[in-house]
């Protein structure tokens, strides 16, 4: 399966992707997209020999409508968000219709939604003393956090000391989760049965 990875940052979930080929070979990253002109996660693809692409209207940067007309042309049949931190566009969400899938590093639909990313997820759930939290791959839709969940993980937290302590346990559980479900969606074993998402094991 022809894949897209979306980025902003690190780009721990990509290697973790990157990482997951050895298990399911049927996965090909054919592009690393940004917002950014460059970040770490460049780096990351430069290194595997993976194009990468900037959307923005800066130079050198393309329109998500040239972006998806180059993700048709690559064959991409699923686009992950990892650690991409911009809205996708209404259009362009509906052009790849239940084929883009995103990872929060937290439970949905709780601590989910517009401005809750990165630490500030962790913070709150830290003050909220919730005693477990843990990571979800879910398919997006036009609103921040909000499609259809395609898996779960949690960990216990009842014994963190500060959110840095959640971050780095729920990051462990991105880097499978996130590989898991991108190998799911290569055996074609992801189905939305009665508006609900089922991984056929
Ligand atoms: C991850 O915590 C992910 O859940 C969130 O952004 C972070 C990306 O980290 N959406 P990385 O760039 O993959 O290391």
């Amino acid at each position: 399966m022809k894949i897209a990875v979306f980025v902003s940052g690190r780009g721990s979930n990509l290697q973790a992707i990157l990482d997951y080929r050895q298990k399911i070979k049927s996965i090909d990253v054919e592009a690393v997209v940004s917002d950014k002109l460059n970040c770490p996660a460049f780096e990351i693809a430069k290194r595997n020999s993976i194009p990468v692409f900037s959307i923005g209207s800066k130079e050198g940067c393309i329109t998500y409508d040239q972006l998806g007309g180059l993700l048709e042309e690559l064959k991409v049949e699923l686009i992950v968000l990892a650690g991409y931190l911009k809205l996708i566009p209404v259009d362009f969400v509906k052009r790849f219709e239940n084929k883009i899938i995103n990872i929060h590093p937290a439970l949905l639909p709780s601590f989910g939604g517009k401005g809750m990313y990165g630490m500030n997820v962790h913070e709150a759930v830290f003050k909220s003393s919730a005693k477990v939290s843990g990571a979800t791959v879910h398919i997006v839709d036009p609103v921040y956090d909000h499609g259809k969940i395609v898996a779960q993980q949690c960990v216990d937290i009842s014994n963190v000391r500060s959110p840095e302590e959640i971050a780095e346990r729920v990051l462990m559980i991105e880097h499978k989760i996130l590989p898991y479900v991108v190998g799911k969606f290569a055996e074609g074993k992801v189905k939305i049965i009665n508006e609900r998402v089922v991984i056929i094991d």
